[in-house]
C-alpha cells in the first residue's frame, strides 16, 4: 500500500513539474496552486487515502505525503520568482524615459488686462510709499454712503444706483468706503490705495458694467494741500501714460472731498492734438479727486484743525482699455480665450 502511495506521489510531483515548467504568467499559477496543493488537491487526496492504511503505516506514510508537498511547494516558490524578476525585467525596459523627447509644455495662464493695469498702478504709488489697504465688497451703508457724507435721501445716491442687500448692507458702489476703514482703524499719517471691486446697476455696454473696479488713493497727514495732490496725480499720470502726459483739473462736486475736480490726462490716442476718443478735446477724463472734506474727517475721528488729507479715484477698466488698447469694456468681460492670450 505504501509502494502504491509513493508511485502517486512522484507522478504527482512530476505532473507539477510539467504543469510548472509550462506557466508563462503569474495569473496562470492560482489554478495549478489548487489543483495540487489546494484543500481539495492531489496531494490533499493522497492524505484523505492514508485512511485505509493500517495504524502501523501511516505514520512514514505521512512524512512521505508532507515530504512531497515540501518539495512542490519548493517548486511553486522557485517559479514565483522567476516571473516575478521576468516581469520586472519587463516593467524597466518599458519605463525606460527618453530624456530627449520634448517635454509636454505646460498650458501657462495670463493675467488679466484689469490685473494688468491694477499693478501698473499700483506700482507707482507703491513707490511713492504708498500701503495697499483692502476693505470688503459687500459694505454697510453706513461706511459707503453715510460717513462719505451722503446722508439717506441725498441726491447723490441716486447717480450711483446701487444693489441694496438690505437697508444697511450695500455692494460698495465706490472703493470711497475704504477711506473711512482706513480712518478709523489705522494711525495717522495714513498713506493708502485701495484696489478693488464696485458695483452699479448698470446695463455692460462697451463703456458700462454693473461689476467694475477702482482704486481708492487716500493721503491724511499735517500740512496735506491740494499742491500735493495735483503733483502726486501728475507723476501717477506721466508713470502710467507716459512722460508727456498733462493732467488738467475741472472743478467738480463730491460729497466727501471739499473742493473737488474731475481729472483729465492727456489723450492718449492723440497725444492732445484732438480726435473721436477725446471728443476733440485733447484731455480725457480719468479720476475723481479733492481735499477730503473736513466733516469726514470729523466723522472718522480725525481732527480737522490739525490733519488735512486728499483723496482720489479711478476707474481701471479705463486706464486698461487706454493702455493696452482695448476697443470695448465688454472684452474685459466675456472671458474670450483668444482675447486673454493675447495678453
Ligand atoms: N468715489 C467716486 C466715484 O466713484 C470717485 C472719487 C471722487 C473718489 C473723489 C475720491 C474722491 O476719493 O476724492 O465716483
Amino acid at each position: 500500500m505504501v509502494t502504491q502511495m509513493k508511485e502517486r506521489l512522484e507522478q504527482i510531483e512530476k505532473e507539477a513539474s510539467e504543469a510548472l515548467a509550462a506557466v508563462v504568467a503569474a495569473k496562470d499559477l492560482e489554478a495549478i496552486r489548487l489543483r495540487f496543493l489546494g484543500r481539495k488537491g492531489e496531494l490533499t487526496a493522497v492524505l484523505r487515502g492514508m485512511l485505509s492504511l493500517s495504524p502501523e503505516e501511516r505514520p512514514a506514510a505521512g512524512l512521505l505525503v508532507n515530504e512531497a508537498r515540501g518539495r512542490v511547494e519548493g517548486l511553486f516558490a522557485k517559479v514565483e520568482s522567476v516571473l516575478a524578476a521576468k516581469a520586472l525585467e519587463e516593467r524597466i525596459a518599458s519605463e525606460t524615459l527618453d530624456i530627449t523627447l520634448p517635454g509636454l509644455r505646460p498650458a501657462i495662464g495670463r493675467r488679466h488686462p484689469i490685473t494688468l493695469a491694477t499693478d501698473a498702478i499700483s506700482e507707482v504709488f507703491l513707490g511713492m510709499g504708498y500701503e495697499i489697504a483692502e476693505g470688503p465688497d459687500i459694505e454697510l451703508d453706513r461706511f459707503n454712503f453715510e460717513m462719505l457724507n451722503i446722508p439717506k435721501g441725498h441726491p447723490a445716491r441716486d447717480v450711483q444706483d446701487s444693489f441694496f442687500i438690505d437697508d444697511n448692507i450695500v455692494l460698495r458702489t465706490h472703493t470711497s468706503p475704504v477711506q473711512v476703514r482706513a480712518m478709523l482703524t489705522r494711525e495717522l499719517p495714513i498713506r493708502i490705495i485701495c484696489p478693488g471691486r464696485t458695483f452699479r446697476i448698470d446695463e455692460l455696454d462697451a463703456t458700462h458694467s454693473p461689476v467694475f473696479y477702482q482704486i481708492e488713493g487716500l493721503v491724511v497727514d499735517v500740512g496735506v494741500t491740494m499742491g500735493d495732490l495735483i503733483g502726486t496725480l501728475k507723476i501717477f499720470a506721466e508713470s502710467v501714460f507716459g512722460k508727456d502726459t498733462q493732467i488738467r483739473l475741472r472743478p467738480h462736486h463730491f460729497q466727501f472731498t471739499e473742493p473737488s475736480a474731475e481729472v483729465d490726462v492727456t489723450c492718449w490716442e492723440c497725444g492732445g492734438k484732438g480726435c473721436r476718443v477725446c471728443k476733440f478735446e485733447g484731455f480725457v477724463e480719468l479720476l475723481g479727486a479733492g481735499m477730503v472734506n473736513p466733516k469726514v474727517l470729523s466723522m472718522c475721528g480725525v481732527d480737522p484743525d490739525v490733519y488735512s488729507g486728499f483723496a482720489f479715484g479711478l476707474g481701471i477698466e479705463r486706464v486698461a482699455l487706454c493702455k493696452y488698447n482695448i476697443s470695448s469694456l465688454r472684452l474685459l468681460y466675456e472671458n474670450d480665450i483668444r482675447f486673454l492670450q493675447q495678453g
